[in-house]
């Protein structure tokens, strides 16, 4: 299997070696995780590192909101945005029905190898059949596949679900997931990341902590963390 290198400090090594190429990975967690980070951090080491030019897709944040965010990390979106290899697209919600084809042109437009989905939560304002949704989402996945993409779709968990997705369909759909937790145990906070499926691969299935930093997220793959029961 080939894999690409998530520019993420760590992850890789707990991925069997990187995330399958031109393969669509599920990325949930709780508010705040760091998932907007991660997604942004994998565009812009992608491009950097790789040469592989990257689309951004936002529902909720705007583009000029996320770019300012970043900048703390280091990475110059603006700069990025002006050779051309890279764009945000941001959809409004509510126009939800023709995202695929949007999303689509994007990439065809700057032949796009990284795509993120900051995230599908925002579907669902506009589409309230769970049926339509679930078929909304695996239309995404053929087409990013089609298009040989290596993509991150966010999801989130909602407060208080035991389940791992904001419709309980994205961890179906996706070849890989990923769940941020951000836990308080014993009066301290811990970030920890687990890698939850990956199709046709070994994994560590262990919770490992990682951090967010002045050069983004890092995880620590030689450390084991734990959840409260
Ligand atoms: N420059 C920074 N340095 C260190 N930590 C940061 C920095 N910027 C953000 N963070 C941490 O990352 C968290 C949010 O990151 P991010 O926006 O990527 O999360 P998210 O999971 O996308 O959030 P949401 O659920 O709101 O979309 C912040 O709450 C903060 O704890
Ligand atoms: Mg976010």
């Amino acid at each position: 299997m080939e894999r690409v290198k998530t520019g993420i400090p760590g992850l890789d090594e707990l991925m069997g070696g990187g995330m399958p190429r031109n393969q669509l990975m599920l990325l949930t967690g709780t508010a705040g995780t760091g998932k907007t980070t991660l997604c942004s951090q994998f565009v812009f080491q992608g491009f950097k590192r790789h040469q592989e030019n990257g689309v951004y897709l936002t529902f909720e944040e705007p583009p000029e909101y996320i770019k300012e965010n970043m900048k703390e990390f280091g990475w110059d979106f603006a700069s990025l945005e002006k050779t051309g290899k890279f764009s945000y697209i941001k959809y409004d919600p509510y126009r939800s029905d023709d995202v695929i084809e949007i999303l689509e042109s994007g990439i065809r437009e700057n032949e796009a190898k990284r795509v993120v989905i900051d995230s599908v939560s925002a579907l669902g304002l506009h589409i309230r059949d769970p049926e339509e949704l679930r078929r909304m989402i695996f239309s995404l996945s053929i087409m990013l596949r089609r298009l040989k993409c290596s993509a991150i779709m966010v999801s989130e968990i909602p407060p208080g679900s035991q389940g791992l997705s904001r419709y309980g369909v994205e961890e179906f759909v996706s070849d890989s997931v990923v769940v941020l937790y951000y836990e308080r145990i014993q009066g301290t906070f811990n970030r920890l990341l687990q890698v939850w499926k990956l199709r046709g691969s070994n994994h560590s299935d262990k919770l490992h902590p990682y951090t967010i930093g002045k050069d983004g997220i890092r995880v620590n793959p030689m450390e084991e963390g734990f959840l409260r029961e």
